[in-house]
């Protein structure tokens, strides 16, 4: 069965976090309101001038965690500039509001300056809800693998592959992730008079079993949508149309037992350059899997058209043959340049 596209454009629902995502002062606003104290969000006790530095800047948003420890900094040398717009007056408000000290002039600048993370040494676990506004249920749990090269080496991608459920999912984490920080979120948009209806994806740091929050998307990952949906044996348009009408709260949403895996087939090169417009073949000899083309188009015959081209999901009752069934099939695809990891799920 080959599916074309999975793009679903469920963005259209999440109205209210598209705000927020492109707003960056509204982030500051709701991290306020939602007030993530156990897992996120201020106050440090006892702030000095070095915990400044754990009051992290991402997305122009100021948080810091309890378990913070002064050595366990890195401060990214990339997408600086995105970060530049934190206004000195943005930060003299936080200051202000969070008692703390106030920075002297070479921590303001690197304030100013760069994105200061700290450093969580854990595992990423990607955590989805989905919403009317009033009401959510889970959606799933997934893990991707975002490195280009095998054993986590090289550049970022949006994702080489992913498997689901998490191999940290459990009710007890689940648990934490929702009171410390989903309905948190969902209460904060609620006083905000924002409804949020539609996926809500928490990209989690999960350490020492405690989950903190890396990232907040309106939307389905990618990969991860490839392995979560294929889960879902209930329907997916029932649910959908459940928030347009009011019965969203009445919708079960199931999810099989069986587990999932995705492995992505890209064009050589990429993240970086890459050539389009390579002769795609085999296809006709996919067995047990569904394939979702990314960058693909139909030029006469099937041609390779993005740097992520089509990825590969099997649904089996075991991890190890789920991955294999993709593997084999990600052989029989054929283009000049193709390259995937061979080690998706490695960590199983
Ligand atoms: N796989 C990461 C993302 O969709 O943002």
């Amino acid at each position: 069965m080959h599916i074309l596209s999975i793009d679903v454009g469920i963005k259209n629902l999440a109205h209210c976090l598209v705000k927020v995502n492109s707003d960056k002062r509204y982030d500051i606003v709701l991290w306020d309101t939602v007030n993530l104290s156990e897992g996120l969000l201020p106050i440090c006790s006892n702030p000095n001038c070095k915990d400044l530095a754990k009051y992290t800047n991402r997305n122009n948003t100021i948080f810091c965690n309890k378990h913070a420890k002064n050595t366990d900094l890195i401060i990214p040398d990339k997408s600086i500039l995105k970060y530049k717009s934190l206004k000195l007056s943005v930060l003299n408000d936080l200051v202000k509001k969070y008692e703390l000290p106030v920075p002297n002039e070479k921590i303001t600048k690197a304030v100013l300056s760069k994105v200061i993370e700290e450093f969580l040494n854990g595992e990423e676990m990607s955590f989805f809800i989905i919403s009317d506004g009033q009401s959510y249920k889970m959606f799933g749990t997934a893990q991707d693998h975002k490195r280009v090269f095998e054993g986590d080496k090289g550049k970022n991608t949006g994702g080489m592959g992913a498997y689901s459920p998490s191999r940290l999912q459990s009710d007890k984490l689940n648990q934490k992730i929702i009171n410390k920080i989903i309905e948190p979120t969902l209460n904060g948009l609620k006083k905000l008079n924002s409804e949020y209806k539609g996926f809500l994806y928490a990209g989690l740091m999960i350490v020492n079993e405690e989950p903190f929050l890396i990232e907040y998307n309106v939307r389905m990952g990618d990969p991860e949508a490839e392995v979560v949906i294929p889960r879902l044996t209930s329907d997916l348009l029932h649910l959908l149309k459940g928030i347009n009408d009011g019965t969203f709260s009445e919708k079960d949403l199931e999810i099989t037992k069986d587990v999932a895996a995705t492995v992505m087939l890209v064009s050589g090169g990429y993240p970086e350059d890459y050539a389009k417009g390579k002769t795609i073949s085999g296809l006709e000899l996919i067995e047990n899997s569904l394939i979702f083309h990314s960058g693909t188009k139909n030029d006469g015959c099937l041609k390779t058209n993005g740097g992520r081209v089509m990825a590969i999901t099997s649904l089996c009752e075991k991890m190890s043959i789920a991955l294999s069934n993709s593997f084999k099939n990600a052989e029989r695809v054929a283009f000049e340049g193709k390259y995937y990891r061979k080690d998706i799920g490695f960590d199983l």
